[in-house]
């Protein structure tokens, strides 16, 4: 027996990283999941891959900068399975831009694909949620939602912004939908490749109680706990999921 057994699953950016690993152990917990991402390929590979192992997913292409991305999850997903129960607001992008030369645009870009298409996804979903009597959605923040490890901008705008979603949507949506989030430290993803890889993250490494990045599958245990009653007293918050930074 499955700990998501006969729950739908929208995991988005589950073409790769923590997202991807997410979507392979909801699928193993008995969820039907929602794949997406821009990537054709991965993504059917991804569900190539669950269906292989016994589970249940589809795909769905969307891209989180463009104004018809949460109503095209949200229709996919309704016309194949009918119903919503879990939400993870993954899909994230990181702009190496600094204060001095980020331009409006390239700001805008990390706010709108990182906050904002995770806001209107969510409002798609929450009355089917509300209308069935529960569910639970999951914001993928990280540790510069809190601090500016880094210069960042916008990035670390985007992240605290977040936050702040997800306390409010936390507010606003219970006692029905339970809102929270995950702040990931440096996780191998392919994100943290396009930084510099490990070698760059060593000041983090040495900051971090564990001394070592983290896997995307322990940011996907961490998921599955809030996607389910075992974290059934816990609403607003935000899990740190890095090894121990600056304790
Ligand atoms: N890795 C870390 O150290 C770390 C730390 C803290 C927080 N995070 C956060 O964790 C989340 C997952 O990142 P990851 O580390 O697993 O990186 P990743 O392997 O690069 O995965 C990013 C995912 O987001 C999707 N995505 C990116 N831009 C998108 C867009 N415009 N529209 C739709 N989907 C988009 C990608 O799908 P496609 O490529 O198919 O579009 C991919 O599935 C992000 O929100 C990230 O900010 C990561």
């Amino acid at each position: 027996m499955g700990k998501l057994d006969g729950k739908v699953a929208i995991v988005t950016g589950s073409t790769s990283g923590m997202g991807r690993d997410t979507a392979y152990l909801f699928a193993k917990e008995g969820a039907k999941v929602v794949v997406t991402g821009r990537n054709e390929k991965r993504a059917k590979e991804v569900v190539d891959k669950i269906k292989a192992a016994g589970g249940e997913a589809m795909y769905v292409i969307a891209d989180a900068s463009e104004a018809t991305y949460a109503q095209t999850i949200f229709d996919k997903t309704m016309e194949a399975y009918g119903t919503i129960d879990v939400l993870m607001n993954n899909a994230g992008m990181l702009s190496l831009a600094q204060f001095a030369t980020i331009t409006e645009k390239e700001f805008m870009d990390d706010i709108y694909i990182n906050v904002t298409s995770a806001l209107m996804l969510s409002q798609k979903v929450a009355p089917v949620m509300q209308a069935k009597g529960g569910g639970h959605i999951i914001n993928v923040a990280s540790i510069v939602g809190w601090e500016a490890h880094w210069g960042f901008v916008a990035y670390v705008t985007s992240k605290h912004a977040m936050v702040g979603l997800t306390k409010a949507m936390a507010n606003e949506l219970a006692p029905t939908i339970h809102v929270n989030g995950i702040c990931p430290g440096g996780i191998k993803t392919a994100m943290l490749d396009s930084c510099g890889g490990e070698a760059v993250f060593q000041p983090l490494i040495n900051a971090t109680a564990l001394k070592r990045l983290g896997e995307g599958t322990e940011i996907a245990k961490v998921a599955l706990f809030l996607a389910t009653d075992d974290s059934s007293f816990i609403d607003g918050q935000l899990i740190h999921v890095d090894g121990g930074v600056d304790i």
